[in-house]
């Protein structure tokens, strides 16, 4: 059996106080058959005499059979299991492996997202583990099943748990998330909620969200929750997450939205990632390097290297000057496949450190290697990575921008005074925590799509001073959730 290491497995062990709220909720009854589809050790076995475990790793399940001598625990692939076998489970307890997609590949992510596809869910490729997990997990439950589960904070937010949350509404009829802002797991940085599915083969027109500050022991789910109607939750880009909102915030945010006042950003600008050189050390020169190669001007561009060396809001020609007199690598080696390339940069392109490059995956896969695609000069750049929120900085130094920032060309009528003055705006500050996305250690990412549907006041629509507060409270709310505290 495979025995890799601790992150490849996604093998982090759950508090005991959780476990025995979930199996205290999930068993009804002493003959209720459970399942934990990736047992670990036997934390949740151990808690109930009937029971049936799955674990990757043999030593891991070693300890489990030991811990929970009347269970039967199986070693191998869930999904292997999950797809041969024939057994159904009044309950399903857990805490499934959060592995990324870039480590969730090969065979087991194939079995994966076939299983799931035969359970009526398509997964895209750039699902991490735990979403298939939930699905094969509940596909193994008996008519009027019930499933608890430990769960990624990812589950509020993520693309890839769209197929999830829509599969567990169209299969049990209560869908109960109890979101966490202490964490679960104080070791990791990845927040945990709380899942809770019942009456499996059911069916249910909403999503219950019970937000709380830290977990507390109980037999059974918060009683307080919030619904969230299935349709309102496609509407919020198919996320949880806004919903941590109080109600006349999200309703304020919503009605704002819908007004012709406002628009979206995507409507009057185009956000994209900046270049990719496949090999940045190489590609961009210090002024002494250029100097000493001799390399002619032209095919040199200054160019924003990090989001991190971004003014606020205007990048003038004197901050790149700074940049040249300091002697930093911001000058992008710049040429065109039609190039006439003279023999100073063809000795660079031939250098060792361009032998180098030319073996890097990106410049192997292009022709020529050394022509950067999608160089362009953008009316702003975006920092996406941020705590206090990314800032829309004009470029008025002609920069181009590596995939360290966004870049953004204008189009429409708006100019970029008014669009930087609207991104200021406690809307557009709302808008960006409700699309982007936590990425833990209290920073938020925007991604190109999600800046594009950021919101954005277009014609100075009145905001009362309690609207404006509103909005700013709700900001904060979100911030705190992604533990940034202004
Ligand atoms: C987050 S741990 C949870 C363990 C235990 N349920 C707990 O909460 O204490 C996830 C476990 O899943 C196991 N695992 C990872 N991939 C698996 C797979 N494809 N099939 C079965 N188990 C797997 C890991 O080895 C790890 O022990």
């Amino acid at each position: 059996m495979i025995s890799a290491g601790i992150k490849e497995r996604g093998a982090y062990f759950t508090p005991l106080d959780v476990a025995q709220s979930l199996v205290r909720w999930a068993v009804r009854s002493s003959d209720d058959r459970l399942l934990d589809p990736s047992c670990g050790d036997g934390q949740f076995l151990a808690l109930h005499p009937n029971a049936v475990g799955v674990e990757w790793d043999a030593a891991t399940a070693g300890v489990a059979s030991q811990r929970s001598p009347g269970s039967i625990v199986h070693v191998g692939d869930f999904f292997d299991w999950a797809a041969r076998t024939q057994q159904r489970f009044q309950c399903a307890v857990g805490n499934p492996p959060f592995i990324r997609y870039q480590r969730f590949n090969g065979e087991t992510r194939r079995r994966a997202l076939e299983h799931c596809g035969k359970l009526g869910v398509r997964f895209s490729a750039l699902s991490s583990s735990w979403a298939p997990f939930l699905t094969a997990a509940a596909g193994c439950l008996a008519s009027g099943g019930r499933m608890a589960f430990v769960v990624p904070a990812e589950i509020g937010h993520a693309p890839y748990a769209r197929p999830l949350v829509r599969f567990l509404c169209q299969n049990f009829d209560v869908v109960h998330l109890i979101a966490i802002r202490e964490r679960l797991f104080p070791t990791l940085s990845q927040d945990a909620w709380l899942l809770y599915a019942d009456g499996y083969t059911g069916s249910t027109e909403e999503i219950r969200l019970t937000a709380l500050d830290r977990f507390r022991s109980s037999a059974s789910p918060p009683r307080s929750f919030r619904r969230v109607p299935v349709a309102r939750w496609e509407a919020f880009s198919h996320r949880v997450r806004p919903f941590l909102l109080p109600d006349d915030t999200l309703d304020l945010y919503q009605a704002s939205a819908a007004s012709k006042s406002v628009c979206r950003l995507g409507s009057v600008a185009k956000v994209g990632i900046g270049y990719v050189t496949g090999a940045n050390d190489f590609f961009h020169l210090r002024p002494s390097e250029a100097r000493g190669w001799d390399v002619p001007s032209k095919f040199l561009l200054p160019a924003v290297r990090s989001g991190r060396s971004l003014p606020p809001r205007t990048l003038e020609k004197s901050t790149v000057e700074n940049w040249l007199e300091r002697d930093e690598a911001c000058l992008l080696l710049r040429v065109t496949a039609r190039d006439e390339l003279p023999v100073s940069v063809k000795s660079y392109l031939d250098s060792p450190e361009g032998e180098e490059a030319r073996e890097t995956y990106k410049c192997r896969n292009r022709d020529p290697w050394h022509v950067v695609p999608d160089v362009t000069v953008p009316d702003a750049f975006l920092s996406y990575m941020s705590g206090a929120g990314p800032s829309l900085v004009e470029n008025r130094a002609g920069c181009v921008g590596t995939n360290s920032v966004h870049v953004v060309r204008l189009r429409g009528n708006m100019s970029l005074k008014q669009l930087q003055r609207s991104w200021d705006h406690p809307l557009s500050r709302l808008s960006v925590e409700i699309e982007g996305h936590p990425l833990g250690g209290g920073m938020l990412k925007v991604e190109p799509g999600e800046a594009a549907r950021v919101v954005v006041p277009r014609n100075g629509r009145p905001f009362s001073a309690d609207e404006l507060n509103l909005l700013d409270l709700g900001r904060r709310t979100l911030m705190r959730w992604r533990h940034y505290d202004a």
